[in-house]
């Protein structure tokens, strides 16, 4: 079975691939590079042997996008990653990321549809649920106001595919998770974004690297201030 990851160059994306490769799938990868770049890929061929087959494409560009149903009309299964993440900047700039976010995935499902692609597993977040009241969360727990315009393209998102897949054979998947963090065991692979990290664990992971090679308590304390009082977003 053929999958194409979109965001495939990206931390999530290119950590699926690998796995995806080692358990049989065929896969091709769809990204812009806005938050990525392709030395990821390398490192999946380093660490599977696989050359993954690569679209540098802007998946809001739908002729572009299909460029790649066109060179793969076989592929039977959809991770769609690509996207813009960071909670503050999304604040920032709502319209950019309604834009990207949004138009990319009614894009994606148009192929979908046209293409007869059987599965689509869209990577969601855990922000969807809003400013809830109790915790923890599970799927039963009724979403809130999204807190941010990046929550809202979730929220949204859920709910175009939602409608969209309704009376057709393609089946979805909503993954609602956050803050993943982690590298590949090889030490090939981890995560690159090309744009400041906003992740509360990389973050953090940041902060103990810099700890690490005794620059002293004042840079300790300037760093500290820096990297975790800043606003941490939840997604
Ligand atoms: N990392 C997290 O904490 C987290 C948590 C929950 C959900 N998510 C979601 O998971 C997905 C992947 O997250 P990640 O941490 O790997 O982010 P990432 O930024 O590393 O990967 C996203 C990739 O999508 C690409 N992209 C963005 N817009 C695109 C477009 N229009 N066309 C083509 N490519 C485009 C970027 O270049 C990037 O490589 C995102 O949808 C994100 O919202 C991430």
């Amino acid at each position: 079975m053929k999958v194409l990851v979109t965001g495939g160059t990206g931390y999530i994306g290119s950590h699926t691939l690998i796995d995806l490769i080692e358990n049989g799938y065929d896969v091709v990868c769809a990204d812009n590079g806005c938050n990525s770049d392709t030395s990821s890929l390398l490192a999946v061929e380093k660490i599977t042997g696989v050359k993954v087959p690569y679209f540098h494409i802007d998946l809001c560009d739908l002729s572009g996008a299909e460029t790649i149903f066109k060179s793969h009309p076989d592929i039977q299964g959809m991770i769609h990653f690509a996207a813009l993440k960071a909670v503050g900047e999304s604040v920032e700039k709502p319209i950019q990321y309604f834009r990207n976010n949004i138009d990319s995935l009614i894009n994606t499902l148009d192929l979908c549809l046209k293409y007869d692609v059987k599965a689509f597993i869209f990577s969601s977040s855990c922000t969807v649920y809003g400013d809830v009241s109790s915790s923890p969360v599970d799927e039963n727990t009724p979403l809130q106001e999204a807190a941010s315009p990046y929550g809202r393209t979730k929220q949204i998102g859920e709910q175009i595919i939602t409608d969209t897949i309704k009376n057709k054979s393609l089946k979805s998947i909503l993954l609602r998770y956050f803050n993943p963090a982690g590298a590949h065991p090889s030490g090939h692979l981890g995560e690159s974004p090309i744009n400041p990290p906003q992740n509360l664990v990389k973050r953090c992971i940041f902060l103990v690297m810099i700890i690490l090679p005794e620059m002293g308590v004042v840079y300790v304390i300037i760093y500290t201030y820096v990297i975790l009082l800043m606003p941490i977003p939840w997604h």
